[in-house]
Parts: structure tokens; C-alpha cells; sequence
């Protein structure tokens, strides 16, 4: 996280990272943290979700769907239990901002479990954590433990005769558990494999009872807006997507880091903010939100990053992972590097996503390895047609971005290559972007 006091940053959800033990109930206490709850425990359920509403927060996973409408889903006389799930599965690669978050100040997202679970009646929440991240695991147990004794969770919290109980979950590391109704299947004790959608998890979730599934940086956001009000939140950010956001600069960037700005901040602005490209060495390509979004180039510098500028510019917002490659790395590398990855976290459910993954891991292995034809690059971009639109949740569609987007504004990198015309680029330059 950088501390700067020059604008467009807006350390918001960031501003406490840098303080002396963070993450204390103590310190969170002496920094405002828990004021925004008892405010909102003086309000009705209903307003608080009005107010996220009337703040336009939309989801920080990746989607952008608005909260407050996804919590105005929940029925509003309970006849089942209602479950607030907290999706801190964060895998996709490049992605590190709600780890940081759990690290650094996990009040802020207990506190926000707290305050959207009353709004939306529930007296259960899960934190499903990404099993491999064991150090943010145990500070949110920390943390949970802390609230407890304070009142801030447990039965009639802060004497309000509203109860909630919060369970840290850990997941065992496959990527297909963040899709949330993987996700939720997962912590039913199932192999997790996306559910069809309709029903949404507001209909029939957790346990098929209604169940919201949020990020964790949203749900951090929401004491800011019951602090701030929806005016303040809107003040940052553009029309239709306000608020600050964590944008994740990794790669070859002076400066790699979490930074907080307004949504609508460009890359041209975010690498100012980051000392530029490292050692002066030019850009050649990026991802505006981690590897499941098309690659961007040096024309892309001016892009909005809101959910509507990525949408112009042919993207997803995402997750604002910001991957920065300097012109030494060779883009079919990367995009075999990727496609790597997304074969082995098929879930192989899907016909398309588990067999094509594996057949363009294949051939682009082949081709990184000098043995490609030009054909090739047909056959990737056919194979990739028969799984964008016909998977049957995000990863296919995820998986495919990379590589007609590398074809489209790369083409004639991986003709060379098929034409024995390799470029010198050694694994060594994407390790040193990663
Ligand atoms: P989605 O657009 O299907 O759904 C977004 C949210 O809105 C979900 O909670 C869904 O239940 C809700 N929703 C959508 N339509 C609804 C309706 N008609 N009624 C009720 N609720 C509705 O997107 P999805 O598949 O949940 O997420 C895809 C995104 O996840 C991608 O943008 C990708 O960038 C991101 N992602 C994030 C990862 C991470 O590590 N944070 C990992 C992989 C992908
Ligand atoms: Fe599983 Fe891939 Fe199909 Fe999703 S698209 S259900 S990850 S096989």
C-alpha cells in the first residue's frame, strides 16, 4: 500500500494498513473502527440496504453487480435461516487485495459482516478463506475472537437483541471455489462444482436456504458508507461505478503494490503512482483484471478501469489485477503459462471448459516449444470459439480471454514462432514480472 498524500489516491479501505498493529481490536477501536455499527444498529434493516443502494456499491469480486440490490434479493420475513457468505477464495491470478485486507485491518471486514448481516436478517456468516492463505487465516480467528469478547458478535450484540455468529471456513485451494455456488457447495461438504443459476444463492443458497455471496472488499466498503453516506462514496469514482477500489500492480513496474484510487483511474495515472515501468524498459502488454480478462497493450494506457470504460475497451473490470509486462516477455509464454493454469483448475463438469482447456494447453505447448504450425493459430482460435458462450460457468469464458486477445494484437508473434523465428525470451522475464 503506498501513503500518499497527493490525489487520485484515496487510501479509504487502506488508510489504517500502515498503523502500528492494524489489525488489534485496540487499534481499530482508537481509529473510528465499530462506530459505523452502532449507527447502524439504531437503523432499520431496511435502510441500511437503501443507503448501499443509494451508494451505488457494486461488487469488488470482479462482476460488478450492484450490492445493494443483490441484498435487496433476501426475503424480508425469514422462514429459513438466512446466510451471509463472505467470498475470500481469492485465486485469480495477479489478484492480491483481499489478503492484504485480512492482514491488515480485519475488523474493518468483520465489522462490515456485522452490519450488512443485520440489514439482511441473518444471524449466520461464513468467511470462506483460500486454504493456502493460512497467515490471513488465523489473524480473521484473531480477530473473530476479539469481537466476540467486545460484544461486537455472539447474542444481543452491543445490547441491539440482534445475534450473529461468524465461522472462519478455510477452502482447500482449487480455483473453481471462488464461482460462488461452488463455493457454497464446498462448504456443504461437497466436491465444489458450479450450480446452475436460476436459483440465485438469494433463493436458494447455503444449505438452500437465501444466502448473499460478497466479496470481501465490499463488505469492507459498507461501515465507510454508513460513516460517510451515499454522497461522500459517490463523490469518488465515476456516475455508474463510484467509489474507491484496490487496484494490484504486479510485474514490471518500479513500485509493485496495492493502490487505492477511484474507480475510472487509468493505468497511465496508476503507474505514475508507481514510479513507472521498471527500469525504463517499455510496456508491451497488461491485464486490466487478472488472467481471466483480455490482454490490453500500450494503446489501452488512457482506459478508464470502471466497470464501463473495461466494458468499451472489450473487458470485464474484474478484479483490478493489474499484470504489467515489459516488452522482453513473449506473449504466447505467458498466455501457455496461463492456459496452464486454467486447465488444471477445470473443474470438469463442462465438456467444453474440461476438454478444450486441455486441448489449448496442448497445442500451445507445442507451439512455445518450436513445434507449432501456423495452423495452429486457427485451431486455438477455433477451440476457443467452442467454449466462450458454451461453458457452464465464468472459467471457460475466463480462460479463453488471454488467448484471442494475445492473437489479436500479438498475431504476428505467434506466426513467428511457427515459423521457427523465436523470439530470444527466456522464462526468466515473466518470472521476473510475477
Ligand atoms: P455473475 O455476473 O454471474 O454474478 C455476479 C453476482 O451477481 C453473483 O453473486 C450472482 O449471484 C449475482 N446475480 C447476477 N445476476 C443475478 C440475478 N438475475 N438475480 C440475482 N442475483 C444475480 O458473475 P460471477 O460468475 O459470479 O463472477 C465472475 C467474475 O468473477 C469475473 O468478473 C471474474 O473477474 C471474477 N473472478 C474473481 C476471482 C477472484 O479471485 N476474486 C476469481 C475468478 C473470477
Ligand atoms: Fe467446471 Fe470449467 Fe465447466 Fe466451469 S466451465 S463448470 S470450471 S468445467
Amino acid at each position: 500500500m503506498t501513503d500518499a498524500n497527493t490525489s487520485p489516491l484515496t487510501p479509504v479501505l487502506t488508510k489504517r494498513w500502515l498503523s502500528p498493529n492494524a489489525w488489534t481490536l485496540r487499534t481499530y477501536e482508537q481509529l473510528e473502527g465499530y462506530t459505523a455499527l452502532r449507527k447502524a444498529l439504531g437503523a432499520a434493516p431496511d435502510q441500511l440496504v437503501e443507503l448501499v443502494k443509494a451508494a451505488g456499491l457494486r461488487g469488488r469480486g470482479g462482476a460488478g453487480f450492484p450490492t445493494g440490490v443483490k441484498w435487496g434479493f433476501m426475503p424480508k420475513d425469514p422462514v429459513k435461516p438466512h446466510y451471509l457468505v463472505i467470498n475470500a477464495d481469492e485465486g485469480e491470478p495477479g489478484t492480491c487485495k483481499d489478503i492484504p485486507l485480512m492482514m491488515a485491518d480485519p475488523h474493518s471486514l468483520i465489522e462490515g459482516c456485522v452490519i450488512a448481516s443485520y440489514a439482511m436478517r441473518a444471524n449466520h456468516c461464513m468467511i470462506y478463506v483460500r486454504g493456502e492463505a493460512l497467515h490471513p487465516i488465523r489473524r480473521l480467528n484473531h480477530a473473530v475472537r476479539e469481537a466476540y469478547q467486545a460484544g461486537y458478535l455472539g447474542e444481543d450484540i452491543l445490547g441491539s437483541g440482534f445475534d450473529l455468529d461468524i465461522v472462519v471456513h478455510a477452502g482447500a485451494g482449487a480455483y473453481i471455489c471462488g464461482e460462488e455456488t461452488a463455493l457454497l457447495d464446498s462448504l456443504e461438504g461437497k466436491r465444489g462444482q458450479p450450480r446452475l443459476k436460476p436459483p440465485f444463492p438469494a433463493a436458494a443458497g447455503l444449505y438452500a436456504c437465501p444466502t448473499t455471496v460478497n466479496n470481501v472488499e465490499t463488505i469492507a466498503s459498507v461501515p465507510y458508507i454508513v460513516n460517510g453516506g451515499s454522497d461522500w462514496f459517490r463523490s469518488m469514482g465515476r456516475e455508474k461505478s463510484p467509489g474507491p477500489k484496490i487496484f494490484s500492480l504486479s510485474g514490471h513496474v518500479e513500485r509493485p503494490g496495492q493502490y487505492e484510487a477511484p474507480l475510472g483511474t487509468t493505468l497511465r495515472e496508476l503507474l505514475d503512482l508507481a514510479g513507472g515501468m521498471k527500469d525504463g524498459i517499455p510496456l508491451k502488454f497488461w491485464t486490466p483484471g487478472g488472467s481471466s480478462t483480455p490482454l490490453f497493450t500500450a494503446d489501452h494506457l488512457d482506459t478508464p478501469l470502471d466497470f464501463e470504460g473495461a466494458a468499451e475497451a472489450g473487458s470485464m473490470l474484474g478484479t483490478t489485477a493489474l499484470m504489467i509486462f515489459n516488452e522482453t516477455v513473449s506473449v504466447p509464454w505467458a498466455v501457455m503459462k496461463w492456459t496452464q493454469f486454467y486447465e488444471h483448475e477445470s473443474c470438469g463438469k463442462c465438456t467444453p471448459c474440461r476438454e478444450g482447456t486441455y486441448w489449448l494447453a496442448q497445442v500451445l505447448e507445442r507451439m512455445v516449444d518450436g513445434r507449432g504450425t501456423e495452423e495452429d493459430i486457427d485451431t486455438l482460435l477455433d477451440v476457443c470459439d467452442n467454449i466462450f458462450g458454451r461453458s457452464f460457468c465464468a472459467l471457460g469464458d475466463g480462460a479463453v480471454s488471454p488467448i484471442t486477445s494475445g492473437i489479436q494484437y500479438f498475431r504476428e508473434e505467434f506466426l513467428a514462432l511457427c515459423r521457427k523465428e523465436q523470439h530470444d525470451d527466456t522464462a526468466s522475464a515473466l518470472v521476473g514480472a510475477a
